[in-house]
């Protein structure tokens, strides 16, 4: 089938490629020309496993081509996808206007039945809004060309975008039009042999299940971060609790590692929208409020652990930082807790020397200019004279460190562990002062 994926962000090249590498036919379109050039020349903008070869094998084979002429692609397929972003914009609630945008242009081009899906993260009303769009535009060239809208949101994982988007654990198509269903049917057919993985809704369910998904995992997080500060003030260890009840297979064992945050691109974001959109309707989102507040106060606590143990004052300390990434197997550090945890340490006058296996190139464009900040090229050369070591992702090569090693490049054996990869008794047992999560610290 012919294809057209407005927006080659995280989903939009993701799905493209996934798509093409089954056999459609994709046209990527993208406002940014150096990205498309880039990617002709199989530079992606994104570290993502696996992905690279996916672009570069489809690209070769023709199945995956990109360009920014909206026209061309708005002629290719009868299905165009919409995949731009929809950043927070002041108050929280998400942008629409690049999603408004790509609606017109679909609506300016076309010429004949088009079927056009929201992919991006998109609040409740969306389709309907891009629906006016369209119908305003093909007004003013004096048309009156049929269209669907369907909300078909992506559940991918960074890090497992391109597994998750190849082995889908559902994929929920909200349409009010029978048709449409088949349609998708066939685009998706590869996707789906095993067992039908199609849930089918209306739209405004189908735009809501997305944001409910997201907010629930962001509850559980939240919701395991609380329980982790009882732990740590009642003499409880919460990875015994997590273990405890992640046993009972109606809590299950997913999502539910305390630490100290979450981030990224879609949870804080995502959490904040809804909570917009409550409020817009004049309802008190109580408990996504309280998500929230816990997730922000979490990012606090790597560095209040550090002026527990240092004092306020951390004029002339250095602290080596382990992982800069919101979590392993990215380079994204949007919203990560390590910004929290390095912007306070410099305000309180310490610097850093941060490791990090992906995203360094990513913390130099964000903190290049900071003289506080030094980027090491190992996660030993990080710990050279530091005053203490603090872990931010638990990234694999981080799990099993030579503690001796440790010990002897740090002015003092001191962990400030956010995600709990020790165990605490060893730890201590080796010499160091360890804190962690919810256990006791
Ligand atoms: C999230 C969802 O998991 C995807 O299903 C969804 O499609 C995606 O958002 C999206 O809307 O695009 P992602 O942001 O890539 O995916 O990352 P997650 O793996 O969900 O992790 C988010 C944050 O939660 C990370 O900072 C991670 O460290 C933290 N986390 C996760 C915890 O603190 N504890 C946990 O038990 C799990």
């Amino acid at each position: 089938m012919k294809v057209t994926v407005f927006g080659i962000g995280y989903v939009g090249l993701v799905q493209a490629a996934v798509l093409a590498e089954v056999g459609h036919d994709v046209l990527c379109i993208d406002v940014d020309a150096n990205k498309v050039e880039n990617l002709k020349k199989g530079i992606i903008p994104i570290f993502e496993p696996g992905l690279t070869p996916l672009v570069m094998q489809n690209y070769e084979a023709g199945r995956l081509k990109f360009s920014t002429n909206a026209e061309e692609g708005v002629n290719h397929g009868v299905m165009q996808f919409i995949a731009v972003g929809t950043p927070p914009d002041e108050d929280g609630s998400a942008d629409l206007k690049y999603v408004t945008a790509v609606a017109r242009t679909i609506a300016q081009f076309m010429n004949d039945h088009k079927v056009v899906i929201d992919k991006s993260t998109v609040p409740v009303g969306t389709a309907d809004r891009v629906r006016a769009v369209m119908t305003e535009t093909l007004k003013t060239r004096g048309l009156d060309i049929s269209f669907d809208v369907v909300s078909n949101p992506e559940f991918l994982k960074e890090g497992a975008a391109v597994s998750d988007c190849m082995r889908p654990e559902r994929i929920v198509v909200g349409t009010d039009n029978e048709e449409v269903v088949e349609l998708l049917r066939e685009l998706y057919e590869p996707f789906n042999r095993n067992h039908d993985r199609m849930i089918l809704m209306d739209i405004r369910s189908a735009e809501l299940t997305k944001y409910a998904a997201n907010c629930m995992l962001a509850t559980k997080i939240s919701f395991m971060n609380e329980i982790s500060n009882l732990a740590e003030r009642l003499g409880a260890d919460i990875e015994k609790v997590r273990m405890g009840i992640g046993s009972d297979p109606r809590i299950g064992y997913h999502f539910i590692y305390p630490g100290c945050g979450y981030g990224g691109s879609c949870f804080p974001k995502d959490v904040q929208a809804l909570i917009r959109t409550a409020e817009s309707i004049g309802y008190t989102p109580r408990l996504l409020k309280a998500v929230e507040d816990v997730n922000d106060s979490q990012k606090t606590k790597l560095p209040a652990f550090i002026k527990r143990h240092f004092g306020d004052d951390l004029q002339g300390k250095t602290f080596a930082l382990w992982g800069l990434s919101f979590k392993p197997n990215t380079d994204d550090m949007r919203e990560a807790s390590s910004r929290v945890l390095m912007e306070t340490l410099w305000q309180a006058g310490a610097s850093v020397q941060a490791f990090d296996p992906e995203a360094m190139d990513e913390a130099q464009r964000i903190y290049g200019h900071r003289t506080d900040l030094k980027l090491m090229g190992t996660k030993e050369a990080a710990l050279q004279g530091a005053d203490g070591l603090v872990i931010c992702t638990e990234w694999k090569n981080f799990r099993a460190p030579d503690f001796d090693v440790i010990k002897n490049a740090l002015k003092e054996p001191v962990i400030f562990d956010g995600r709990n990869l020790y165990d605490p008794e060893r730890v201590s047992k080796r010499g160091f002062v360890y804190y962690a999560i919810g256990r006791g610290a």
